[in-house]
């Protein structure tokens, strides 16, 4: 955990209250584990839409009896007011990672996405203002960028959503500027792009490519490539975007009330990736040699996906520790022991 060096020192001096919505989720429950083990009290909010119970077990797991008695969970739904306003109470930082992820089911049900997204993020942003917390920092997406044909991604440079899912992210943007603006209240935006690591969940119609991937290599199963394999992406190991939320809701208020690109600033094709993930099970005993199988290209998906990591590197001091291969070679023992 060196890589938050002074704010480590900080948080460990004066430990604060943290509310991580979405708790129960990927990037929820390893926020959590973090904050614990840095002796920080927090407080989770979740409704287990997509959450699980098991996620915050495995958390508890991993961290002190003391440590997992710093920990306060509230079951509740950020589309109730009155359970963001009790999940706010007395707290310093929020990182607000609630949402219905995922493209393909914002297609789906643009209404269940508008719902928690948009609704549940303005519900937040009211009960976070209204308790006085000290920042607030959010999950935006990459999928902000939109149609904009520029690589790499520039923050100010954005394009035509592609996706109920990016608008509503976008939307997220905007309520929190005017948040900002209006009532002087501190917000950050973390543009997440494709997150990845232990505990991001395999199953179901609208997992993400790398759990899905391997558990589909683990099983034996085939690998579907939507398009022809050359679609990339710029995947972010979950401690990267884990030290971009620390260092952004602990900033000083200048870097305040922005949004920031959350990557490694790289770019990786899916057949590249195919091939990292076969070759890396193999290094841990699971020799899969099955070609993938290719498909149509999926409707509302951004061609190429790349960030400008200068932006939050200058401002924030963010300095990400795990390149892709870095951030398979550290998921995939979990991803072998869990579903094997
Ligand atoms: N994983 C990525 O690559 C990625 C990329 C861009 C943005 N994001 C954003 O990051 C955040 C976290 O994503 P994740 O990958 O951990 O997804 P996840 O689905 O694992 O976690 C989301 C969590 O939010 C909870 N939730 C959903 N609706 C809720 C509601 N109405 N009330 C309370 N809790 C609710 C779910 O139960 C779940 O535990 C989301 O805002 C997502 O849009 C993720």
């Amino acid at each position: 955990m060196t890589q938050y060096g002074k704010v480590k020192q900080l948080l460990i001096n004066e430990p604060k209250i943290w509310l991580v919505t979405g708790v129960a989720g990927f990037i929820g429950s390893n926020l959590l584990e973090t904050l614990l083990l840095l002796n920080q009290k927090v407080v989770g909010l979740d409704n287990f839409a997509t959450g699980f119970q098991h996620n915050l077990d495995e958390v508890q797991g991993l961290v002190s009896t003391e440590q997992w008695e710093r920990f306060k969970f509230v079951e509740g739904d950020i589309r109730q007011l009155a359970d963001c306003k009790i999940a706010c109470q007395g707290v310093d930082y929020v990182l607000h990672q609630a949402a219905l992820g995922s493209v393909p089911r914002s297609i789906a049900d643009p209404i269940a996405t508008n719902h928690t997204n948009i609704s549940g993020f303005l519900n937040m942003l009211v009960a976070a203002r209204d308790a006085k917390v000290a920042s607030f920092t959010y999950a935006a997406s990459s999928s902000t960028y939109g149609d904009h044909p520029a690589l790499p991604k520039v923050e100010d440079a954005i394009g035509k959503p592609l996706s109920p899912y990016a608008v509503t992210k976008y939307v997220n943007e905007l309520y929190a500027d005017v948040f900002a603006r209006t009532y002087d209240f501190n917000t950050i935006g973390l543009r997440y792009f494709n997150i990845f690591g232990k505990r991001q969940t395999p199953d179901g119609a609208y997992a993400a490519v790398i759990p899905k991937w391997t558990a589909a290599m683990i099983a034996g199963d085939e690998v579907y490539i939507n398009g022809d394999g050359d679609t990339s992406r710029d995947f972010n190991f979950i401690e990267n975007a884990i030290q971009a939320n620390i260092l952004a809701a602990t900033a000083n208020s200048n870097a305040k009330n922005q949004v920031y690109n959350v990557a490694v600033g790289g770019r990786t094709t899916l057949n590249t990736l195919f091939k990292a993930l076969q070759e890396n099970l193999i290094t841990n005993g699971i020799d899969y040699n099955q070609v993938p199988v290719y498909r149509n290209f999926r409707e509302g998906d951004v061609r190429h996906s790349q960030a400008d990591i200068s932006k939050i590197q200058t401002r924030l001091g963010y300095d990400p520790q795990f390149n892709i291969i870095q951030g398979i070679g550290k998921a995939m023992p979990w991803y072998v022991k869990s579903l094997n």
